[in-house]
């Protein structure tokens, strides 16, 4: 495919649209010290040890309304809860509910709620002691959950415009990025914060050594050639529960196998197409990087096919990916 080149960026770029919505509104409910209660009472010391050193993990689930059956659906419910329990290990956070429990206490708070929309969820984990000491264990922790209506998190009706971030990617030697800790979210924060300074709608990291990582909350992957590409787990990456989805969805839907490699930054310039994959960018194509055009400089057709397939799924529209989802109300 031509590669063309678009007309050099404005001067004084705009900063992007936020599509990010309120986390909290009168009638949020939250499961916080082992009941569920208002959001607004939901609420922590300023000498929490995980305000001051990061000390917590997270996860982020969406689940999503199906208007025609009147049905939510909690996507990869399991899986996001198997992730935090292995975040929490990590922290020296003692996992008093199983998984199991922590999905039915999900849904419960859904359905406290009433939530005809879509919805993303926010476990929480962190060390909730008052204490100024460097350490893990035998620490006071905490848990809740909460959840709150939220659409696209970017615009993905189009491309996406995106550079290579001058942030690298925190190491997994440096912090275990398999762990969805609070912490790591810095470096993610730094990368998406300038790059929406500079007018573009996200960044992708290089890792330390200079191979592609990927963006700064979602995974990337590139076709190219005709192979379907994405950076190895050893690429300093979060080993995304939608990056496997998709992976999976490739190779049934489109016989596409994905290869799992270090993927070099000019390679990104010659793809035919690159998409993110994430929870909450959901399957989101990359139209353009640092001004040059990606492909024909549209959604290609492979991330438009693959978009609209996960789509059916996450909907419970598909019968064939039916364990993607958890329906919320019952009957
Ligand atoms: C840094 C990072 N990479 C990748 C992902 C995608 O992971 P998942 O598909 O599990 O949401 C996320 C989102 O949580 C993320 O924050």
């Amino acid at each position: 495919m031509t590669q063309s080149i678009t007309p050099p960026r404005k001067a004084t770029p705009q900063p992007k649209a936020d599509h990010a919505p309120a986390m909290q509104t009168s009638e949020s409910l939250a499961y916080f010290g082992g009941k569920i209660i208002p959001l607004r009472d939901a609420n922590v010391s300023v000498a929490t040890h995980g305000l001051h050193y990061g000390t917590g993990c997270f996860e982020g689930i969406r689940a999503y309304w199906n208007a025609e059956r009147e049905q939510l659906n909690a996507l990869f419910l399991r899986e996001h809860f198997e992730r935090f329990t292995r975040s929490r290990n990590l922290l020296k956070i003692p996992v008093r509910e199983s998984v199991g429990e922590l999905c039915e206490i999900t849904l419960e708070l859904l359905r406290r709620q009433g939530l005809r929309q879509d919805v993303y969820i926010r476990p929480l984990a962190f060390k909730s002691e008052a204490t100024i000491k460097l350490v893990l264990g035998g620490l006071e922790d905490a848990l809740t959950i909460f959840a709150f209506p939220m659409g696209d998190y970017i615009d993905i009706s189009g491309g996406l415009h995106v550079c290579v971030s001058s942030w690298r990617r925190i190491s997994n030697n440096a912090m275990p990025l398999r762990a969805k800790t609070t912490g790591a979210y810095v470096n993610s924060v730094l990368a998406a914060e300038d790059a929406h300074a500079a007018g573009f709608d996200e960044a992708i990291f290089l890792t330390e050594s200079g191979t592609v990582s990927e963006g700064s909350s979602c995974n990337l992957f590139m076709l190219r050639r005709g192979e379907l590409s994405t950076p190895r787990v050893a690429d300093d990456i979060l080993e995304g529960i939608t990056r496997a989805g998709i992976m999976a969805m490739a190779d049934r839907e489109f016989g596409m196998h994905t290869v799992e490699r270090a993927i070099s930054r000019t390679e990104l310039f010659d793809a035919d197409e690159l998409f993110f994959t994430g929870t909450g960018v959901q399957v989101a194509p990359i139209t353009r990087l640092e001004g040059r055009a990606i492909g024909t400089g549209q959604p290609g057709p492979f991330v438009t096919a693959l978009q609209q397939r996960y789509f059916a799924a996450v909907h419970g529209n598909d019968p064939a990916y039916a364990e993607w989802c958890t329906p919320v109300y019952q009957g």
